[in-house]
């Protein structure tokens, strides 16, 4: 089983999203045995609370399966069980290469890296502009299974 990980501030808006259009990814692509997909983060501000109900009601929108989630931090195992840990922005990199052990530092990565872009996927929790989120983070996925499906 290959496994990414994505990661947010609060693990309630971006890094949910991701999980759930990943795994749709996944599924589309018959990949749903080898391939799984979870999200952290790096903080302990939303632990044991769900979804924001703005990212909820946009992946509805969208067509996106929910899945249960409740929001939990990043561990060590965690690290070790990726092949990918995928940042949302910058000071989710930092924050994460600071927790990591040194061998799991390699597997981090900026989420629009994918797409060999320097920018960030916008936090909309002042904002709650969730339809971003969507359109950024569907920029990103696909390149980010196909490096999966590589490794
Ligand atoms: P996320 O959004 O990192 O995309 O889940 C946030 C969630 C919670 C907070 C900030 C951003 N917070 O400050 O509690």
């Amino acid at each position: 089983m290959k496994k990414i990980i994505f990661v947010c501030l609060g693990n309630i808006c971006r890094s949910p999203m991701a999980e759930m259009m990943m795994m749709e990814l996944v599924s589309e692509s018959n990949l749903s045995e080898v391939i799984g997909v979870e999200s952290r983060a790096t903080s302990t501000y939303e632990i044991g609370n769900p979804p924001h109900p703005g990212a909820l009601s946009e992946l509805k929108k969208q067509g996106v399966k929910i899945v249960e989630h409740h929001s939990k931090q990043i561990n060590l195992f965690d690290f070790a069980d990726a092949d990918l840990i995928i940042g949302m922005d910058f000071q989710n990199i930092e924050d994460l290469k600071q927790m990591a052990p040194e061998q799991d530092i390699e597997k981090i990565h900026l989420a629009y890296e994918s797409v060999n872009k320097n920018k960030v996927i916008e936090d909309p929790w002042y904002d709650h502009k969730f339809d971003r989120t969507y359109r950024q983070l569907k920029e990103v996925l696909p390149e980010w299974l196909k490096i999966l499906e590589a490794k």
